[in-house]
């Protein structure tokens, strides 16, 4: 199974690499011998968790906004001229907030498309020209989210995620020639940094929630970099297009948390 040399020689690029999951999944590369760049648009922040991931391997960290194309082109110059090589890009750079869909404004339907969907397809597009595509290897893993049954209560991030669910299908097929792989985690509700950035009532709730998840837990971001370092491992070399639930079976059930009716009440 895993091994400290499981990516030894390897060269990963982790979006949102400095904090939460994203931070989870890039200590456990560097642990398991890949070198890893980290990328994020706060600046500060990105250099503070660079310096905290230095103890576990080679890093660096790279300022970028994944929905800027110029920026991603300095990260693939930062690529090339440090490493020569990429050989797993992890997508898990996102963000979305709570709404009803009838209060969505253009504005905030775009921003959540944009991100989510745009970011993460211009990311996946760049790295492959750039490395993968004349390589003829690389590995995707793009973090999603629960969407099995749609998403109610943030219909623009549920929007976005499909949106890059069924692009991860079409690439699979696509650059399967390339020996390209591209695979999906969910994560259901991870007691992580983006829980605490949610509106006050739904917080009040997650206990409640909590209760509607047949594992009665929430998950861990350890959790979902397990997932993720299997489908970015020659573990997997036989999987690609699909989606890993990590969410304690909560996309089997109805419930979704209630977030509609808890946006209801405040809203
Ligand atoms: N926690 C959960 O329950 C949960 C459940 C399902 C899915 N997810 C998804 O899993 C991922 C990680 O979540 P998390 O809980 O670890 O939250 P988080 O700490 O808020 O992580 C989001 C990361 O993405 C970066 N980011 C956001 N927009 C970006 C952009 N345009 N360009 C570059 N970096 C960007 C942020 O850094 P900067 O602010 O510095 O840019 C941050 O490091 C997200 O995509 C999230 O939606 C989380």
């Amino acid at each position: 199974m895993f091994k400290e040399n499981t990516f030894k020689d390897k060269v990963a690029l982790v979006t949102g690499g400095r904090s939460g999951i994203g931070f989870c999944i890039a200590q456990n590369l560097l642990q398991l011998g890949a070198k890893v760049i980290i990328v994020s648009r706060k600046e500060e922040q990105l250099q503070e968790a660079q310096k905290e991931l230095a103890a576990f391997g080679e890093v660096s960290a790279v300022t970028c906004d994944i929905k800027d194309t110029e920026q991603i082109k300095a990260v693939v110059e930062h690529i090339k001229t440090n490493y020569g090589q990429l050989d797993v890009l992890v997508n898990n750079a996102g963000g979305q907030f709570p709404a009803l869909a009838e209060y969505i404004s253009d504005k905030g339907w775009a921003a959540v498309i944009n991100n989510n969907l745009n970011g993460t397809f211009y990311m996946t597009r760049d790295m492959a020209n750039a490395f993968f595509i004349p390589q003829k290897s690389g590995v995707v893993v793009n973090i999603i989210v629960d969407l099995y049954r749609g998403f109610p209560g943030m219909a623009h991030t549920g929007a976005a995620r499909a949106g890059v669910e069924n692009m991860t299908k079409s690439l699979a097929q696509e650059w399967s020639d390339f020996n390209i792989r591209l695979n999906c985690v969910a994560p259901g509700i991870i007691d992580s940094s983006g829980l605490g950035t949610y509106p006050k009532p739904v917080q009040d709730k997650l206990e409640e929630a909590k209760q509607a998840i047949p594992m009665k837990r929430f998950g861990q971001a350890q959790d979902i970099s397990n997932a993720v370092c299997f489908l970015a491992s020659p573990l997997s070399s036989y999987i690609t297009g699909t989606t890993l639930y990590v969410d304690g079976a909560q996309h089997l059930n109805f419930d979704k948390m209630g977030l509609p009716n808890v946006l209801k009440s405040f809203l």
